[in-house]
């Protein structure tokens, strides 16, 4: 059928009332009933998501009528999704309405920060409104299904996909989950303006070998449970509809057809009632990884393991008819997958709700503002010197340097499908319109974050030695993080460094701004600069966020969700790492590059650079500072099963209102597992006013100090644990208490 007559005949579907979402029970029994007239085939065509339609061709409109395909991802526009959806239900045998899916990342049209940088605000509740406007947004375009959140724990900053995930701590890590899952959610997957949300990459990717994408893992089980699965296992109790599996294998075996994952973990031990899904082509590719003998054994191999929709490639829909009549799967698992798939189907009402006309979204006043609310406090300060910062009444003009200034692809960051440029505002444009045109002396210096030619420097020398500040732009392009974008230097691409350099000479005071997709290591660039502002990439309204920033119309308030190393060869650095039993005495940090190892210092350090990170997770400065004082512990001593309240008094000593994320780690002394030399176990932002004193107190328990032990039993034993309620993952005040 033309494009044009299936209005006219499909209207009978528009625009007409809700039904009440039906109950689980009556759901079950239309599952049921459903299934049991459906063929091999058609099962098979549910369990098939296909990536085919870009455009709807007459080709595809005929396999849909057949039941070809239960899912399509990232496909079309919303009219092909509105008419594809037609043809479904109404043309199809058993009418099966279809589920589109899309990379919803961080943001629809409205565009966020990047995952790290959203993970950067500590402020779970922002996020989870972010991810309701994305849902809100995606869901108009006939959309209900988001491959997000992503929640690989990453300690690895040469891995591109750390810009997607939400950063090194299973804790933060958990806390996010769940409010992405609220907000992508919504009130129930009834709510036609509700995303399924799915939590990938299960499991372990952010632990690929040498930060190389879809490498190896190898993780010893007990880190597996403590740090990579709690994210997940956290998604699942707010409710996630859905999980993807991760291309990469862990300990030998790929997760997609790992059943000790997907089956022990995922449904024995943790009752996940939702919708498994490969990702795209990893099944086929278990062949290559040298696990499955051919495209038919990795088929019999993922589905037997608990895959239930096979993305892209077609290795289900080819191989496992003859596989069920030979046994070698039973009718059983293929039922049971159809069963979650069309549970989802009949949970996001697509079989009761009308097909909504096809719309298209923009960003609203509201959308943009929530987006410059979250680039605002996802913007962390590193250094400030002086208190540079915020720029004074006295800086009349700033040069505006660095190809990241007025870059608005750039500034939107990885994974962006659906956000446009010319919604963006730029740092440049947004300083135009905060100082006017006359004060700002635009000269990039170099085209792109890549770029070696050092033509342009004359000009942003000139405009530097103009103004009464400059700053500077610096980064990566969106390009260089992100999928299949690992970088083995973490250095400032191309000629940033000698940018900073030419401008460094004319004596004015330089600020850097850093758009990044992971951390980078530009500790000689930070000393040549009066304050760094790391804003990862910020998405739409970046550029107002920063603006603000830099003229203190806004105070900074994040802090980093993971370490910031000096250099390349400290990875893995992160903070909840164990003791050696020689650690590195603080008599002999920062011994400066080149200097040989004193002869009596056999620690573990690097002879060649300070054992430290450049900044460590948690860190982050504000315009105001904080004092934290006098540390209290409701007992010095707990039972088993009892718990304490640990409280400290935060006060604002600046002249500016501020938020604080207050931040409470504990360190169990001694263990029969050896633990972590920190652990963030709680955290609070607050805001104070200047002078004005809150008291902080976070509860612990004794399930709190648990952790895995050799038996893979969640103890906590007895004795000494310290405690820290702390700005940042290296300082604060400190108390201890013993469990008895
Ligand atoms: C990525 C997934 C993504 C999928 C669909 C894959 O390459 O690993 O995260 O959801 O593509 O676009």
């Amino acid at each position: 059928m033309a494009s044009s007559a299936w209005l006219l005949t499909g209207v009978f579907l528009f625009g007409c009332c809700l039904r009440a979402a039906p109950s689980s029970a009556e759901i079950d029994r239309r599952v049921d009933a459903l299934l049991a007239r459906m063929t091999l085939d058609e099962k098979l065509g549910q369990m098939s998501q296909s990536t085919s339609m870009n455009t709807l061709t007459d080709a595809i409109r005929q396999q849909i009528r057949d039941g070809r395909w239960g899912s399509f991802l990232n496909a079309g526009s919303p009219a092909d999704r509105a008419e594809a959806q037609h043809i479904a239900r109404t043309e199809s045998r058993l009418g099966i309405p279809l589920l589109f899916g899309r990379d919803v990342i961080h943001g629809y049209r409205t565009i966020f920060p990047i995952p790290l940088g959203q993970a950067a605000t500590w402020d779970p509740e922002l996020i989870e409104a972010a991810a309701r406007t994305a849902a809100q947004e995606a869901s108009r375009e006939a959309i209900r299904w988001t491959f997000a959140p992503m929640l690989d724990i990453a300690r690895d900053p040469r891995w591109g996909r750390i810009a997607e995930s939400p950063g090194e701590d299973p804790y933060l890590a958990s806390r996010l989950a769940a409010a992405l899952v609220r907000g992508f959610q919504g009130s129930g997957l009834s709510d036609p303006a509700s995303l399924a949300a799915c939590a990938k990459h299960f499991v372990a990717y952010g632990a690929v070998e040498a930060g190389r994408d879809y490498n190896s893992a190898w993780v010893p089980e007990i880190e597996l449970r403590e740090v990579y699965l709690p994210p997940f296992r956290a998604a699942i109790d707010a409710g996630v509809a859905t999980l993807m599996t991760s291309f990469n294998t862990v300990n030998g075996v790929p997760a997609t057809a790992d059943s000790f994952l997907l089956q022990h973990i995922l449904r024995d031990q943790w009752k996940f009632p939702g919708l498994v899904v490969s990702d795209y082509e990893a099944v086929p590719e278990m062949v290559t990884h040298g696990f499955a003998s051919d495209a038919a054994d990795a088929a019999r191999e993922a589905v037997n393991a608990g895959i239930e929709m096979e993305m892209v490639s077609t290795t289900f829909y080819d191989h496992l008819k003859p596989l069920v009549e030979s046994g070698a799967v039973s009718t059983k698992t293929i039922d049971d997958a159809v069963r979650h798939i069309l549970r989802l189907k009949f949970q996001l009402g697509l079989f009761d709700q009308t097909i909504p006309a096809p719309q298209t979204t923009s960003p609203t006043p509201e959308s943009l503002a929530l987006a410059e609310r979250v680039a605002t406090e996802s913007a962390v300060l590193l250094k400030n010197e002086d208190g540079f910062l915020p720029l004074a009444e006295s800086i009349h003009s700033v040069a505006v340097v660095g190809p990241l200034a007025d870059s608005p692809v750039d500034q939107m960051g990885t994974w962006v499908m659906d956000g446009r440029s010319a919604d963006v505002v730029t740092p440049l444009g947004a300083l135009r319109n905060l100082l006017g045109n006359q004060r700002v002396l635009y000269a990039p210096g170099l085209t792109n974050s890549r770029d070696t030619s050092h033509e342009g420097f004359a000009a942003a020398r000139t405009a530097a030695q103009q103004a009464d500040a400059a700053v500077l732009f610096l980064g990566e392009e969106e390009i260089l993080s992100g999928e299949a974008r690992s970088r083995a230097y973490l250095n400032l691409p191309g000629a940033q460094d000698a940018l900073v350099d030419e401008l460094a000479q004319t004596g004015k005071p330089l600020v850097a701004v850093i758009m990044a997709g992971r951390p980078l290591t530009f500790h000689d660039m930070a000393s040549k600069v009066k304050a760094v502002l790391y804003a990862f990439h910020p998405g739409t309204m970046g550029g107002p966020a920063i603006a603000n920033l830099l003229f203190g119309r806004a105070v900074p308030s994040g802090k980093l969700p993971v370490t910031f190393p000096r250099t390349v060869g400290q990875i893995p650095i992160y903070y909840a790492h164990l003791n050696t039993g020689r650690p590195a005495l603080p008599e002999e940090l920062g011994i400066p590059a080149g200097t040989p190892a004193r002869p009596t210092g056999y620690t573990s350090k690097y002879i060649d650079v300070d054992v430290t990170p450049e900044y460590p997770f948690g860190y982050g400065l504000s315009y105001s500072s904080f004092t934290y004082s006098g540390l209290r512990l409701s007992a010095n001593s707990i039972r088993m099963g009892g718990e304490l309240t640990v409280s400290a008094a935060v006060t604002n000593r600046g002249s500016r209102e501020a938020a604080e994320v207050v931040q409470l780690y504990i360190h169990d002394v001694t263990a029969s597992v050896a633990q972590p030399v920190r652990l963030l176990k709680n955290f609070r932002r607050i805001t104070l006013k200047p002078g004005e004193t809150q008291t902080v107190s976070f509860r612990l328990g004794t399930p709190d100090l648990a952790f895995l032990n050799q038996e893979m039993k969640r103890v906590t034993e007895p004795g000494r644990f310290e405690v820290w309620i702390a700005p940042d993952s290296q300082s604060g005040i400190k108390g201890e208490f013993t469990v008895k």
